[in-house]
């Protein structure tokens, strides 16, 4: 779907033109105007229910009607929601062009800039993956949105929310893409395109470089694999003195369980093991198109497959992380926790501002907070704040999870300094208390467990079945309001 902004209502008139509309909500004088619907009298019957759409005819053209559902209820995820059904609904009518009136938007009053908002959710309800299809059949959405809006900063705006659209998308094409495509080779090679477009730093280390740094847990996970693991290192401002916000992504391209292996219902799902990463290279492309940021961000991506082999860790075998504590490996399974040990430990060089991972980590986590909301574990309530309220704004939600240190007596090993794993129940916290053991002394830490939402069955909203993108949009907020500009735009 194209997107783009026009000054002069004009050129739209061709367009249908999207209307929101609450339940029981009266017309203003307004958004008659805009519509072309003359008269204080004049009938539309609309209920404005969520999920309803009626097209109408107005003097100025075509209409598209869209409920919003109660209006004491509403949101910006009912909004979005409700961008979602316009989109879908237009394309099932043959629309190929639809219009949204900044204005008519404003007046909803969900929030600043909800035009951009608009933007981002039509983008992402258009999205669909078809790269390996040998017939891509037809678009699913209209083939162009017009923004109809008189402020002269529009156009940035748009390209700005455009860019997060696009590194949301990216994040769902990696979780998409199968295993046998999107390896951690795949994902160095995106880091380095990245890099190349936008002028960030990158390295990629292989296996023996990851075993000469000493990331004998990184290195367990990777043994019984043929297909070479991958730490990748992004940099927005290579050479900068700066301390960085360090974000860590979990890149298990695939998750079999290793020689724990897993049951073999939806085990297909575990090609999106590597969620938190792609979120982070995501996150990467959205901060380049929109031209960087005052902060330096850093991003630390240990990509491997975690598959049985002659050559595979076995429970019991005992390994020594980066920062030099041993660990009792009981199940393979935990893998993620053990290649973000060392990835945690590796952030002490950049002395990072925060540092924060993403990482579809346990199924424990589901099992609390369900498939759409993830877990936030943080060690300052500051950082679990700005998570929580970033996150909200953009329609990715979390929910705090303890650290108390009580959590750590059942992961201290009887044969090395730790095992990874504890009991099953409370297995999302034993998951981030393990993590919290690599930490680098004094750094702000939060471990975001998006077990849950990083992936769904869902065909609706700004949803298509599989990966979501997940994250993306939380880190750009987290950014955002690091780089004091909160508050300047509602995305
Ligand atoms: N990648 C899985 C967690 C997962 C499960 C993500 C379902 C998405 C959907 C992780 O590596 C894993 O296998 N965790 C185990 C840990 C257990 C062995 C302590 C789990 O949650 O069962
Ligand atoms: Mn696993
Ligand atoms: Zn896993």
């Amino acid at each position: 779907m194209n997107i783009h902004v026009l000054r002069d209502s004009g050129e739209s008139k061709d367009a249908v033109l999207l209307m929101f509309r609450a339940e029981g909500a009266a017309w203003s004088e307004e958004d008659r105007l805009v519509a072309g619907i003359a008269g204080p009298d004049a009938q539309i019957p609309f209920s404005g229910k969520a999920g309803r759409t009626r097209l109408c005819f107005g003097s100025a053209g075509r209409c598209l009607l869209v409920g919003l559902g109660k209006a004491d209820d509403l949101d910006l995820d009912g909004f979005r929601a409700a961008v979602g059904v316009a989109v879908r609904a237009a394309a099932g009518q043959e629309i190929s062009c639809l219009a949204v009136d900044s204005a008519h938007l404003d007046r909803l009053e969900l929030g600043e800039d909800l035009t951009l908002e608009c933007v981002v959710a039509a983008r992402l309800a258009g999205y669909r993956f078809v790269a390996f299809k040998s017939d891509p059949g037809d678009e699913d959405c209209p083939s162009s949105l017009l923004i109809r809006s008189d402020d002269a900063d529009m156009e940035a705006k748009v390209a700005r929310a455009l860019a997060v659209a696009d590194g949301v998308v990216l994040a769902r094409d990696l979780v998409n893409t199968p295993a046998n495509v999107a390896t951690p080779e795949y994902l160095a090679g995106v880091a380095r395109d990245l890099a190349a477009e936008f002028g960030f730093g990158v390295q990629v280390f292989g296996p023996e470089e990851i075993v000469g740094m000493g990331m004998g847990s990184f290195a367990s996970v990777f043994r019984g694999s043929d297909t070479p693991a991958r730490f990748i290192v992004l940099d927005s401002a290579p050479g900068s003195e700066d301390k960085p916000l360090v974000f860590v992504g979990k890149g298990v391209t695939f998750d079999t369980g290793g020689i724990s292996l897993k049951p073999p219902a939806k085990m297909h799902e575990m090609k999106g093991d590597m969620a938190g990463a792609a979120a982070v290279l995501g996150f990467f492309k959205a901060l380049g198109q929109a031209g960087g940021s005052v902060r330096r961000v850093v991003g630390l991506l240990p990509c491997t497959e975690n598959v049985p082999g002659s050559r595979a860790t076995k429970p019991g075998d005992v390994v020594t992380a980066m920062n030099g504590k041993t660990i009792e490996i009981l199940n393979t399974d935990a893998e993620g926790r053990l290649i973000l040990a060392d990835a945690l430990a590796y952030s002490a060089r950049f002395e990072p501002q925060i540092l924060v991972d993403l990482a579809t980590l346990t199924g424990a986590c589901l099992v609390a907070l369900g498939t759409k909301v993830a877990a936030v574990f943080a060690t300052t309530a500051e950082l679990d704040l700005r998570i929580r309220e970033g996150g909200s704004r953009v329609g990715e939600r979390f929910w705090p999870m303890p650290l108390w240190k009580e959590y750590g007596v059942p992961l201290k090993g009887e044969v090395a300094d730790l095992k990874n794993i504890a009991t099953r129940e409370g297995g999302a916290i034993y998951a981030a208390m393990f993590l919290k053991n690599f930490v680098p002394e004094g750094v702000d830490w939060a471990h975001l467990d998006i077990a849950g939402p990083a992936w769904t069955d869902e065909n609706a909203s700004i949803f298509r079945p599989g990966g979501t993108g997940f994250g993306v949009r939380t880190l750009w907020e987290l950014v955002e309001a690091y780089d004091g500009r909160e508050g300047e735009m509602a995305l």
